[in-house]
């Protein structure tokens, strides 16, 4: 490997990739891809069987520290991460300053980033034992976070979480419970939860995560950064996009709509693309998406609603494009948010609540990478750009313009 950027800085040139589509901008031992190949690895373990056999907090593990734990290191992580599943009680309040019909994300956004102001305690990033405190704050609070926007939106008090669940038991019960009546988690959205949490849990140096790292760079605090790679994930051409896609679901409507839509998505007069469609470096299918649909087809099953017209919209849309010559030369497959937002629907959410649930699942796996940044010392990340302006002119005074 050649640091070409130390090469190319004392010749005084630097290389042209906009969208940074041939950059390499670190080096990385947590998550590998082969984009030809379907490949998606946790620290050398493929994503389909973390998928099947582990649960969200074992790969949380994983991530963070680059092995399985055993038994006692699982109970030891489990039991720190439990510890810090409340948010204090003024950041409670914190969230009666928000009007009630945000857009949870805004509200995420804005709660994750108040989180240096509450736990300053644990922002000092040259020591490790408040670098490892805020990590494990970050995963223990982001369910508790994202759970109270939902209850926030909708008017609901905001439910304490419990410990004795796990981790997307607790969520859903966060986002479900109401204290007048008993709440039971149902095993297989609870499974499903999960399986959606450790699908999305890391993926390299995506546009989020590449944020985080950048802005990690500058040494912000991890609050901070997170908080970064929270806004950046928000836009439909990254997380947002399977609120965006369900929308789309739905506004294509019926089944004889299809044709039409993916007519659309072929103009290139129109702005129109299929949303949940495509990705920068799978360019044979996404492993997550398989994973998803299998997981999709399970839960839709096992909930009765296998007749719902948007996931009938769904099916018909993936067989289309899947034999349609434009999807196929750009090799443009479903990709992971195609499937999850069905699930997320089908579970009772509402569709802004997907973004912030990827939010939540994503969190491990941008502190993951700031850890891994920030414990290796790199410089302050500083991309050049190609003037396009004008050349240098003198000021004229406003009577003579
Ligand atoms: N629908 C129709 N055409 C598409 C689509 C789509 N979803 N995606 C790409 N194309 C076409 C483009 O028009 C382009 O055509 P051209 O070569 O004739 O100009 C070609 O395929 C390549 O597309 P790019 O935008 O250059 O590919 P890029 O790698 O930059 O973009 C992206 C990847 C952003 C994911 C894109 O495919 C997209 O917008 N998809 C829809 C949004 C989406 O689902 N995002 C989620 C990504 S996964 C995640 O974040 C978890």
């Amino acid at each position: 490997v050649v640091d070409i950027g130390k090469l190319y800085a004392q010749a005084d040139v630097f290389t042209f990739d906009p969208g940074f589509t041939s950059t390499g901008s670190c080096e990385s031992a947590i998550t590998f891809i082969d984009g030809d190949k379907g490949e998606l690895l946790y620290r050398g373990y493929p994503i389909d069987q973390l998928a099947e056999k582990s649960h969200y907090l074992e790969v949380c593990y994983l991530l963070l520290y680059g092995e399985l734990p055993t038994v006692a290191q699982m109970e030891d992580f489990e039991g720190r991460v439990t510890k810090h599943t409340m948010l204090h009680e003024q950041m409670k309040n914190f969230y009666s300053g928000f009007r009630r019909d945000a857009h949870p994300m805004a509200v995420v956004c804005g709660v994750v980033g108040a989180m240096s102001a509450f736990y300053h305690d644990s922002t000092d990033i040259n020591d490790p034992w408040q670098r490892e405190v805020a990590t494990i704050r970050l995963i223990a609070k982001l369910p508790t976070i994202v759970a109270w926007a939902f209850k926030y939106a909708n008017g609901q008090p905001m439910v304490y979480p419990r410990n004795d669940l796990s981790y997307a038991e607790n969520f859903l019960h966060m986002c479900f419970a109401v204290p007048a009546e008993t709440y039971e988690v149902s095993p297989i959205l609870s499974k499903a939860m999960d399986r959606i949490f450790t699908l999305h849990a890391d993926h390299e140096q995506n546009a989020s995560t590449s944020t985080v790292r950048l802005a990690g760079s500058s040494g912000a605090n991890p609050f901070a950064c997170i908080a970064a790679g929270v806004a950046c994930l928000w836009g439909p051409a990254h997380g947002g996009a399977n609120q965006a896609c369900l929308e789309m679901l739905r506004e294509i409507g019926s089944v004889d709509k299809v044709g039409e839509a993916v007519a659309r998505a072929k103009d290139k007069n129109d702005p129109f693309r299929l949303m949940g469609f495509g990705h920068r470096v799978y360019k044979n299918f996404d492993p997550r998406a398989k994973v998803m649909k299998e997981s999709c087809d399970e839960v839709l099953g096992l909930l009765g609603i296998e007749d719902n017209e948007t996931l009938k919209v769904a099916k018909e849309l993936e067989r289309i494009a899947l034999e349609d010559e434009y999807f196929i030369e750009k090799k443009l497959y479903p990709n992971v948010d195609f499937y999850s937002g069905i699930i997320l629907e089908a579970m009772g959410f509402p569709t802004s609540m997907f973004t912030p649930i990827f939010a939540l699942s994503r969190t491990v796996g941008w502190i993951s990478q700031w850890k891994e940044m920030v414990e290796e010392s790199s410089r302050i990340g500083r991309p050049r750009q190609l003037y396009t302006g004008p050349t240098a002119r003198d000021y004229t005074d406003v009577a003579a313009r």
